[in-house]
């Protein structure tokens, strides 16, 4: 009895926005005081453990593809940086056997895992990719991956910027996957990698703008646009939830950074709403009319209920459902002073002159 009234509550308030809402809102609050004692344990980015061995194989050597076809590269080389990469580190291990000489796995977090699992996914991809020299112990472990170096507890907001304002261009690659859209602020995140890679350097980043099952499917899928700015931010802001950054924000931010010479991007579109999945991935320019038009008119079903911030945002913008943005480095950057982070926001003039050598806007 007791069972089945909480599944009827449960679905009630799964029913109700904003019962659903304050419920995440309470939940967030928790992962707070959790946060604050210590406890960085999570499942979220826990990817490999409901999936079987050839799925998580599957799924290492898929992330690791895409980064490669839509990133543009023949192979990753110099010191490499993935963030937020869950219980795993195969696509390290491949960027490693590709020819990163180190790689860096910055995670705010610490996803959930199990070890027998680790090692087993590990002898696998290695028996087909031959990792064996990455392997830093009798038998393979999270803790002894040769020149992989996991940075936990480190939200990448903060491990950028603190290394942008020591001097920056680290890295040859930045990358991830599922990741941007749960950062607190990947906006600021974005400025901070930009200057932490090396001229020529490349980000490449897959952002899911979906709500990651806050409120879908249960509701509507751009339910999660409904709520306020400051109440939503407290749904999200501890438990690294969907941050609601979308394209117009991401393009935003790029331009800004490509109108100063620091970089020059490529944006591809993976999901549109009321779509799915586009695959191949594609540049927006070239998705067919009628693929935009049925996009467009899911928004243009829901338009009316989205809070201020995304009323004068075009409905074309907001289907846009998940993105890879690639971003190479220019040479505008002066490395031999030590920048703030906002070093884009206060150097004006030196953007300013550059303006003039400026390249088009895209990664060859
Ligand atoms: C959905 S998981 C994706 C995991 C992995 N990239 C994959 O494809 O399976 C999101 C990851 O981002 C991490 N994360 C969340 N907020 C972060 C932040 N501010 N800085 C760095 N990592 C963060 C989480 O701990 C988690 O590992």
């Amino acid at each position: 009895m007791e069972h089945v009234c909480k599944r009827i509550l449960r679905e009630f308030v799964a029913h109700s926005p904003w019962l659903r809402a304050a419920w995440l809102a309470m939940t967030d609050v928790r992962q707070g005081y959790r946060m604050r004692a210590g406890d960085i344990e999570t499942s979220s980015g826990a990817t490999h453990a409901e999936f079987s061995l050839n799925q998580s194989l599957d799924y290492i050597e898929g992330v690791f593809a895409d980064y490669k076809r839509y990133g543009g590269l023949d192979r990753f080389h110099g010191v490499g940086a993935e963030i937020g990469p869950g219980d795993n580190a195969g696509v390290a291990l491949l960027m490693r056997r590709d020819g990163c000489e180190r790689v860096d796995l910055v995670d705010r977090y610490f996803s959930r895992r199990d070890p027998d699992k680790q090692r087993l996914i590990y002898e696998a991809l290695s028996k087909r990719h031959q990792l064996d020299a990455l392997k830093g112990e009798v038998s393979w472990s999270d803790q002894a991956l040769i020149g992989i170096s996991a940075k936990v507890g480190h939200a990448a907001e903060l491990f950028f910027e603190t290394l942008a304002r020591s001097g920056g261009g680290a890295y040859d690659f930045i990358v991830s996957r599922a990741v941007m859209e749960h950062l607190y602020d990947p906006l600021s995140a974005l400025e901070s990698m930009t200057l932490c890679l090396k001229a020529g350097g490349r980000m490449i980043h897959n952002v899911d703008l979906r709500d990651h099952g806050l409120f879908s499917p249960a509701l509507h899928q751009l339910t999660f646009l409904r709520f306020p700015r400051s109440f939503y931010r407290l749904m999200t802001h501890h438990s690294g939830r969907p941050n609601r950054i979308l394209l117009h924000d991401y393009r935003e931010a790029l331009e800004r950074l490509r109108e100063k010479c620091l970089i020059t991007y490529r944006v591809y579109v993976t999901h549109l709403v009321g779509v799915g999945e586009l695959k191949p991935h594609l540049d927006p320019a070239d998705i067919p009319p009628a693929t935009w038009r049925k996009a467009e008119e899911a928004v243009d079903k829901y338009r009316c209920h989205v809070s201020r911030e995304f009323r004068e945002v075009s409905s074309r913008d907001l289907a846009v459902a998940g993105l890879f943005i690639v971003v190479q480095a220019g040479d505008g950057l002066d490395r031999s002073q030590p920048c703030s982070a906002h070093v884009l926001g206060v150097d004006e003039a030196r953007g300013t002159e550059r303006e003039s050598v400026c390249a088009a806007s895209t990664v060859n």
